[in-house]
C-alpha cells in the first residue's frame, strides 16, 4: 500500500500462452501459500494482468473460514446474485498487519477461464460467505481497489494483533 502500482486497472490476458499462464499460476501459488493468504491477485506480485489464484483448505490467518476449493480465475467476470451487504473482516497481503470490515455483496456468480492440464477451460461458480468475499477481494485488486477503500467504519479498522491476538501470521 502506497506504491502506485495496485492502484492500476489491469488489463485483461490476451495471450493465452499456456506456459506462460502455468508460470504465473505457480508463482502465485508458491507466494500465496508461503504468505498463508486466501487469494492472491497477479498484480500483486508484479504482474499487471487480470488474473487471481484463491482457496485454501486451513487458514492460520482466517481459522473461521470455510475451505474454498483452489482456484485460478484469467479475467474473471462478477454478477451479483445477491446485493444484501454481509459485513466481514478483511485483510491483505499487500497491507500487511492490519484489518478491517467490509460489507460486500452476500451471493455472486463468477466465471472466467481456468487451466487444466494443458487446456484453457470457462468456469463458473457460485459463491457466498467468505468464499464470495475472498473473489471480491481479489477481483478488486485487478481494478486498482485495496480493501481499506471499501472500509465505511474506521472505529473496525486496526492492528491484526491487536484485533486478533490469537491469530498467527499477523497480515
Ligand atoms: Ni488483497
Amino acid at each position: 500500500m502506497g506504491d502506485p502500482r495496485p492502484l492500476r486497472v489491469a488489463p485483461p490476458v490476451t495471450d493465452f500462452d499456456i506456459p506462460a499462464l502455468r508460470q504465473l499460476a505457480q508463482d502465485l501459488h508458491e507466494t500465496m501459500v508461503a504468505a498463508g493468504g486466501a487469494g492472491l491477485a497477479a498484480p500483486q506480485i508484479g504482474i499487471n494482468l487480470r488474473v487471481v489464484l484463491f482457496g485454501f483448505e486451513k487458514l492460520e490467518r482466517y481459522p473461521e473460514a470455510e475451505p474454498v476449493l483452489p482456484t485460478l480465475l484469467i479475467n474473471p467476470e462478477i454478477t451479483v446474485l445477491d446485493a444484501t451487504l454481509e459485513e466481514g473482516w478483511e485483510g491483505c497481503l499487500s497491507v500487511p498487519g492490519l484489518r478491517g470490515v467490509v460489507g460486500r455483496p452476500r451471493r455472486i456468480r463468477y466465471a472466467g477461464q481456468t487451466l487444466v492440464g494443458e487446456r484453457l477451460e470457462r468456469l463458473e461458480r457460485e459463491a457466498e460467505g467468505f468464499h464470495a468475499r475472498v473473489v471480491q477481494h481479489e477481483c478488486d485488486h485487478l481494478d486498482g481497489l485495496l480493501y481499506p477503500m471499501r472500509v465505511q467504519d474506521f472505529r473496525r479498522f486496526g492492528f491484526t494483533e491487536i484485533l486478533f491476538p490469537d491469530v498467527k501470521g499477523g497480515e
